[in-house]
C-alpha cells in the first residue's frame, strides 16, 4: 500500500517536471529573440573588424524559424567612458545580450554594475577581464585565446627559420640581433606574447642579442614609424623583427621598402593573427611565418554563446573553462601551409 503511494507520487511528480520543462521550453521559444550589442576598443583594428565580420556571419547563420537575431555595433575609439556610455545605450534600444571588448580591461565594473541591473549577460571579448571581475556576476563570460601559446608558437616559428638558415646570421657572429614590435602596454597578448617567444627561442638553443624594442599599439602606422627610428638606429644590424601582431610586422616592412633596401640585408618577419593582410605576406614571402589568432572560432562561440545564453539551449556544446570561459587554440602559420588558411 505505502509503496504503491510513494509510486505514485514519483509518477506525479516526474509528470510535472516533465510539464514544467515543457512549458519552459514553450516560454523560452516565443521570446528567441537575440538582439546583440557589440562595442569594441577601437575601429581601426584589423584583427578586430575581421572578427566582427565573422561574428555578423555566423549569428545570421543560426538564425532560423524560431530564432531571430540582431546586432548592433558600437566603435568606442578608444574611450572607457565613451564604451560606458554606449553600453547604456544598448541596453535602453533594447538589447539582451552584449560582447565587450573592453577599452581598459581592468575597468569593467560600471559596465558589469549597468548589465546585472538589467539583467543583460555580458561576453568579454579578446580583451581579457582580470579574473575577479568575471567573478562580480554569474552572467558574464569570456571568449578569446591563451596570449602564451601564441608566444610560443611564434618563437619555435623564429627559431625553426633561424636553426634552418645559418644566413639569418648576416654578421655571423653567431647571435641574433632582434628588436620587438609590442601591442599596447598593460594588454595580455603584449607582454607574454613577447615573453614567451624569446624563451622559446632561447630554449631552442638561439642565441639573442636585443638590441630595442618599441610599443606600437597593434597598428601598421605607429609600426612603421617605429621602425624607421630602429633602422635609422641600428641600420643594416637588425636580423629578426618579432612583432606582437601582423599589422606591426607589415609596419615594419612599409619601413624597410622605403629604404632602399637589398634583399640580402632585410632582416626575418614575424606576426600573429592571420589576417587577410598578414596571410598575403606569408603567401609572398615577405613575412616568415604567424600564428592564426583562430578570429572564426572565436566570433562562432561568441554567437552560439549569445544563443545559448538568452534560449538556455546549446550550453552543453560549448567547452568551457571554469565555467566561464572559452579559449580557441592557436595555429602555425608558414609558406608550407598558408594556403589551408586563405
Ligand atoms: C590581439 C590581436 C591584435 C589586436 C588586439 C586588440 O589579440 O592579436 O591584432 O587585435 O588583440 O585587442
Ligand atoms: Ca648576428
Amino acid at each position: 500500500m505505502r509503496i504503491k503511494k510513494v509510486l505514485a507520487s514519483v509518477m506525479a511528480a516526474c509528470l510535472s517536471v516533465q510539464l514544467l520543462s515543457a512549458c519552459g521550453k514553450e516560454e523560452t521559444r516565443i521570446s528567441d529573440k537575440i538582439h546583440v550589442g557589440v562595442t569594441y576598443y577601437n575601429q581601426s583594428d584589423t584583427f578586430l573588424n575581421q572578427l566582427l565580420d565573422s561574428f555578423r556571419e555566423q549569428l545570421k547563420a543560426l538564425d532560423q524559424e524560431d530564432l531571430e537575431t540582431t546586432v548592433t555595433i558600437r566603435d568606442a575609439a578608444g574611450s572607457q567612458r565613451t564604451q560606458n556610455d554606449q553600453v547604456k545605450e544598448l541596453i535602453d534600444a533594447g538589447c539582451n545580450v552584449l560582447c565587450v571588448n573592453l577599452v581598459d580591461r581592468a575597468d569593467p565594473s560600471e559596465i558589469i554594475d549597468l548589465a546585472r541591473e538589467n539583467d543583460v549577460p555580458i561576453i568579454f571579448f579578446n580583451r581579457e577581464p582580470v579574473a575577479e571581475d568575471l567573478l562580480q556576476w554569474e552572467r558574464l563570460y569570456y571568449v578569446g585565446a591563451h596570449a602564451e601559446q601564441s608566444g610560443v608558437m611564434q618563437g619555435e616559428l623564429a627559431a625553426e627559420a633561424v636553426l634552418s638558415d645559418e644566413t639569418t646570421d648576416r654578421n655571423g657572429d653567431g647571435k641574433i640581433q632582434y628588436v620587438v614590435l609590442e601591442g599596447e602596454a598593460g594588454h595580455q597578448d603584449a607582454i607574454i606574447r613577447t615573453e614567451n617567444a624569446v624563451d622559446t627561442l632561447k630554449n631552442s638553443g638561439v642565441e639573442l642579442e636585443k638590441l630595442s624594442y618599441q610599443i606600437a599599439n597593434w597598428n601598421r602606422a605607429q609600426a612603421q614609424n617605429r621602425m624607421e627610428q630602429l633602422i635609422g638606429q641600428y641600420q643594416d644590424q637588425i636580423e629578426l623583427v618579432l612583432a606582437n601582431n601582423d599589422d606591426m610586422a607589415l609596419g615594419a616592412i612599409d619601413a624597410y621598402k622605403k629604404t632602399d633596401y637589398t634583399e640580402s640585408s632585410l632582416p626575418l618577419f614575424l606576426g600573429i593573427d592571420g589576417t587577410d593582410v598578414g596571410l598575403q605576406a606569408v603567401l609572398s614571402s615577405e613575412m616568415w611565418g604567424t600564428v592564426y589568432n583562430d578570429e572564426e572560432g572565436q566570433a562562432e562561440a561568441m554567437a552560439k554563446l549569445a544563443v545559448a545564453v538568452i534560449s538556455g539551449e546549446g550550453m552543453e556544446d560549448l567547452s568551457f573553462e571554469n565555467e566561464k570561459y572559452i579559449y580557441l587554440p592557436y595555429s602555425r602559420i608558414t609558406r608550407d601551409n598558408v594556403e589551408d588558411f586563405l
